[in-house]
């Protein structure tokens, strides 16, 4: 429906959620908790993180999450590993991490290479520890609404929809994308009893994908394939999360890349109630999340 002052723009209010100024928030939440903590004479809590090889990718996620402890006034490790280090070597590794009771949570880097088999070193990680949600353990646990690390994006996402009020109780959301980090976990959290949306799962296989979306309250984009969610896929008044942080070369930046979505923000936006940008939406909160996590993790109550 168009707006009836305003011919070209639509009639629902638009609003850009900001995932930039809601992580820091949360930011500042935890800071003063981990002050406090100090105050009492605790210890900081210890957040480590293992990089094998030298990903241009990953080296960048890990300085965030390095930089992003320091601000919260956590302790931060990196354990660095050659790219050909042996599977052998990092399961050792991370047995002595599981072992060290100065490191409250830790993470493995991903993706591996290709020689080391990644659900051997997910299942080798202490489900205690396991501050990315990836371990079988709290992926179960959360299928079953038990207290479990829950992967950051998806963390994230729920809790952006939180902070904003946005309705989910019988809402019909639709997810794209099925992986293990993003897609899957949040189709369980959104039809949690706490959240109450009709989800529909969509993926490469789906029949009528335009047909799909277009009927979806929430437009969850997570397939990793920039601008693919275009303006006829989306119902007015629909709020959209896009996961997508596709790198794409550019000029215009000093790292000589720049992220896109996997939504055509221009001609979508105008049609949504709620959506989220990128960069400065969903990135920002699965960084704060890891935080969150870390903070469960001392507490023990996972
Ligand atoms: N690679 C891309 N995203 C992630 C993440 O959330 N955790 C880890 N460990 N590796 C990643």
């Amino acid at each position: 429906m168009r707006h009836p002052t305003c011919p070209g723009a639509y009639l629902y209010c638009m609003e850009i959620i900001n995932g930039n100024s809601t992580a820091k928030i949360i930011k500042d939440e935890i800071a003063q908790e981990v002050q406090s903590m100090i105050r009492s004479r605790l210890r900081q809590p210890h957040l480590a993180a293992i990089l094998v090889g030298s990903d241009g990718g990953s080296e960048t996620y890990v300085a965030y999450k390095i930089k992003d402890c320091k601000e919260v006034g956590f302790r931060s490790t990196l354990v660095r590993l050659d790219e050909d280090v042996t599977e052998t070597s990092l399961l050792e590794k991370i047995g002595e991490l599981n072992q060290d009771p100065d490191v409250d949570g830790f993470i493995v880097q991903l993706p591996l290479p290709d020689h080391i088999n990644e659900q051997n070193v997910i299942t080798a990680i202490d489900p205690c520890k396991d501050v990315d949600g990836f371990h079988p353990v709290n992926v179960g646990k959360t299928v079953i609404g038990l207290p479990s690390f829950i992967s950051a994006t998806p963390y994230g996402i729920i809790e952006l929809l939180k902070r904003y009020n946005i309705e989910t109780s019988g809402k019909n959301c639709v997810i794209v994308g099925r992986s293990n980090i993003v897609g899957r976990p949040l189709s369980i959290l959104m039809s949690q009893k706490s959240i109450n949306a009709t989800v529909t799962v969509a993926h490469s296989r789906t029949k009528d994908l335009k047909k799909v979306c277009s009927e979806a309250d929430i437009l969850i984009a997570a397939l990793g394939s920039p601008e693919f969610i275009k303006a006829d896929m989306v119902k007015e008044g629909a709020v959209v999360i896009d996961v997508g942080t596709t790198r794409v070369p550019s000029t215009e930046t000093k790292s000589g890349f720049r992220l896109k979505g996997d939504v055509k923000f221009d001609e979508v936006a105008p049609k949504c109630s709620y959506i989220t940008p990128v960069p400065g939406g969903v990135g920002p909160m699965t960084r704060v999340s890891l935080l969150s996590n870390t903070m469960i993790a001392v507490k023990k109550k996972c």
